[in-house]
Formats: C-alpha cells, structure tokens, sequence
C-alpha cells in the first residue's frame, strides 16, 4: 500500500522540498530548521516529501528564484522522484510563481512556504471567522499569481476556498485568457464578500470582547511558537480537553478558558494561534481580529519548548510577530515548558517559570507568578471619583480590577487596585483628604 496509509485518505501529493540560503536574509532560523520545518508543514498539509534541494545565492534570481542550471536540476529531480509538488522554502513573487510554472510540466505544482501555511490554516480553522479569514487571505495571495486554470492550488480541506463557482461549469468553459479572467473577476467578487463577513464578525467579537472587559476578570494570552505546548498547558490549567496534536497550527482559533488562581482569583486565559517563523504577512493581516485578542490581553503568557533546538530563535521571532501587532509593551512572563522531556543534566534556561504542561509539574509556581504579576505588581487604590472624572472612572474599569464600586452623593467610590503605572494619576482623589490615595 505504500504511502495511501488507510483507503479512506487520499493518495499524498509527493514534495520535493527547495531551500535557498541568501546571503542577507531575515530570517532567523537556519536553513536546516527552517526546510525541517518545511518537511513538517507539508506533512501537517498532508503531503510526502519525496527530496530536497538547497543552493546558496547572494540574491534571488529575478526571473527563476533560483538560477537556471538549479531549475534544471530541480526539474531532473523532480521527475526522478516523481514529484507532484515543488515546494519553496520562502515566498515567491508572482512573476517568480510564473517563470517556474512555464519551467515544469503542467502536473507539477510550484508551491510556496506562504501557500502551504495558507493551505495548513485553511484545514484547521474550526470557527466560521477564523475559516472566513483563512479564505480572504488564500484569495489574496493568489489574484496576482492566477496564472493558468483555477485547478491550481484548488485541493481545499478547509475553508472552502476553490471550490465556488468558476471551476463549477465543467466543460463549460475552456482555459485559457476569457477562463482567466473570468477567474479572476470572481476571485475579486468573493474578496469583497469575505472583507464584508469578516467586518461584521470583527463588530461583534468587538462587542464581545468589551462585556468580558467589564466583567473585570483578567485575561492571559498565552503566546508561543507553533508547537510549544499552549494548548495542553491551558487544558491542565483549566482542566479541560482542548484539542491537542502534534503538529503544527492544531490552534487556529482562540478558545478561551477561566482558571482560578492560588488566592482564589479568577482569570480568563487565552489560547491564540501559534507562530511561526515567516509568517505570511497576508496572514498576519488576516487573522488582525484573532491578534487584537492578544494585544489587549493584561498579560501575555509566552510558552517556550526549550527542548527544542531552536528555543531561542523561536522566542526571538514570536516577539517579533509581538512588536508587529503592538503588543510588545504587554506585561509578560515566560514559561520554560516540557522539562520532563529534557534531557540528562541539561538545565532548563535561566529565564522562566520551569513547568511541563504534560505532567503539570510547576502548575502551582506558575499560578503563583501570573497572580503575582497580575495583582502584586498592581497598586492597591480607594478614592472617590467625582463624575466629571469619567476618563479616570473608565481607566480604573479598563486597567484596574475594581473590588467595590458605590454611587454616592454624586461621586463614584471606587476601591481595587491599578497598575503601578498609573497610580499617580488617582493620587489626588484618596478616600480620606487626609491620608494618600495609595493604600
Ligand atoms: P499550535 O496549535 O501549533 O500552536 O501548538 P501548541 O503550542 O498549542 O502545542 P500543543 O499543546 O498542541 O502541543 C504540541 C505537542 O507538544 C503535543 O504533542 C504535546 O503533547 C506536546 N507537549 C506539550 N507540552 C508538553 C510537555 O510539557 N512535555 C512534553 N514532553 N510534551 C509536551
């Protein structure tokens, strides 16, 4: 039977994997990792890597990406492992899709990192918004690229995208130019209706997201590289199943979960899509709502797999993604996840709460710092707000945890507790004239 595992799956698409390895690059990984992580990718895509090719440029080939002897090659490989799939480790520019498109024969797919993330996504999205935005971001990426029948590309698992109308009329309509833009005019059609649906979806985790402000329960956002064991740590701090698998993007959609902390405390913890090196920036526009979750959190929870060889060039490109969303001033705290699985004698890294997700060991010390940097860092305040106060009265709701709120002889008695930051600004509203605000 080979590689069709079980006769219900569908016979695996064959990759051969292409890495190149520029002189001046942005990327963080090594060329090794990142085409290991490739091969992952393409496997959690339902592909089989057949082989791979590496050349060293200084820069792309404008034409080819790579240089004309490495397509030939590629080519002979490719026929020689009866690929079905070329597989880049970095994005193409639409005129480099088309140059290697003209190169390989017709069956042959030339792929993309960027695609297969969008192809990864498009199966794992398991809400309607995250799949809309899934959607949005495939149409997108693929207008400027649509270059032969909309076939391309068009074997969808998840959200939908490929399969409405234009491909529909069998035999109706032949390829070619009038087929191509036929395509493309739908292709546009459908990118208005997706804006429109994800829009309104916005509005509404907007007004959703705004009710659970008010119900004044703070919320952690755990952040990581894909991978790194965020869904298994929210579901041994929740005590809940949360979908877990190994392999990459099981999260696609935030799922959130309230957790008690050790002083009997609630917070409400946020389980947010995993990064990844390289992601696509249409990507990162996409799922801009998902994201928004994640900057507005009170603390961010980084989760970082330190067995992993690259632990630190991980963490360093997921605060990257941090800084491109805004989100890089949020309170954070770290946590050095599976070091069950550690190996003899090596120690775990300096920084961050030692835990493993898997066996729950160092659950208690994690509490006990997220408690701390939620309520601890805060400053305890009790002052009585005139109305005309309202910009403080809102402050205190929006970035305090107010324990007692009173409505009296026109002034609002607020008690709870600000981040320090902000303490001064209550300081000439103390409860008693005489003594300070502070507490
Ligand atoms: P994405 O959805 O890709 O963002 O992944 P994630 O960060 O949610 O990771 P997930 O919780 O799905 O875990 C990924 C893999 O790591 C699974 O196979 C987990 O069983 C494993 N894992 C998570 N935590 C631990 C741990 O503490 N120790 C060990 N040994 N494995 C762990």
């Amino acid at each position: 039977m080979g590689k069709q595992a079980l006769p219900t799956e569908r016979p695996r698409e064959r990759a051969l994997l292409v890495g190149v390895e520029l002189r001046r690059t942005d990327s963080i990984l090594s060329l090794d990792s990142s085409l290991k992580e490739l091969a992952l990718l393409a496997d959690t895509a339902g592909l089989s890597v057949v082989g791979e090719t590496r050349q060293r440029l200084q820069k792309p080939d404008p034409k080819t990406y790579v240089g004309s002897g490495k397509v030939r090659e590629i080519r002979a490989l490719a026929e020689e492992t009866l690929a079905d799939v070329v597989l880049f480790d970095e994005e193409l520019s639409p005129r480099h899709q088309r140059e290697l498109e003209k190169e390989f024969d017709e069956e042959v797919k030339i792929l993309d990192r960027t695609a297969l993330i969008l192809d990864v996504f498009a199966q794992h999205a398991r809400t309607r918004e995250g799949a809309l935005q899934v959607e949005l971001a495939q149409y997108e990426y693929r207008l400027p690229r649509l270059t032969r029948a909309w076939t391309h590309l068009a074997r969808q698992a998840g959200g939908g995208a490929g399969r409405t109308g234009a491909n529909g009329g069998v035999g109706l309509r032949g390829p070619g130019e009038t087929q191509l833009e036929v395509d493309k005019r739908e292709i546009s059609r459908r990118i208005t209706h997706l804006k429109g649906e994800t829009e309104k979806l916005r509005a509404h985790r907007g007004r959703y997201r705004s009710r659970r402000r008010r119900s004044q329960i703070p919320t952690v956002a755990l952040v990581g590289y894909t991978n790194a064991g965020k869904s298994t740590l929210l579901n041994q701090l929740a005590d809940e199943r949360v979908f877990v698998a190994d392999q990459l993007f099981a999260t696609l959609d935030p799922t959130t979960r309230r957790v008690e902390l050790p002083g009997g405390k609630a917070i409400l913890v946020t389980d947010t899509v995993g990064f990844i090196q390289k992601l696509p920036t249409t990507l990162v526009a996409a799922f801009q709502a998902t994201l928004e979750e994640i900057s507005e959190s009170d603390l961010l929870l980084h989760v970082i797999d330190i067995t992993h060889p690259d632990a630190a060039a991980q963490a360093r490109s997921v605060a990257e993604t941090l800084q491109d969303i805004g989100a890089d001033g949020l309170p954070t705290l770290t946590a050095a996840n599976k070091i069950d699985a550690l190996a003899d004698g090596v120690s775990p890294m300096e920084k961050g709460v030692p835990i493993s997700a898997l066996t729950g060991r160092g659950m208690s010390e994690l509490l006990g710092a997220i408690e701390y940097e939620l309520y601890i860092v805060m400053v305890p305040v009790s002052v009585r707000l005139p109305y005309d106060q309202g910009r403080l009265i809102s402050l205190f709701h929006e970035h305090g945890l107010v324990e007692n709120e009173q409505h009296i002889d026109g002034v609002v008695k607020m008690e709870g507790r600000v981040p320090g930051r902000l303490a001064w600004a209550f300081q000439p509203f103390g409860e008693d004239p005489e003594e300070p605000a502070l507490g």
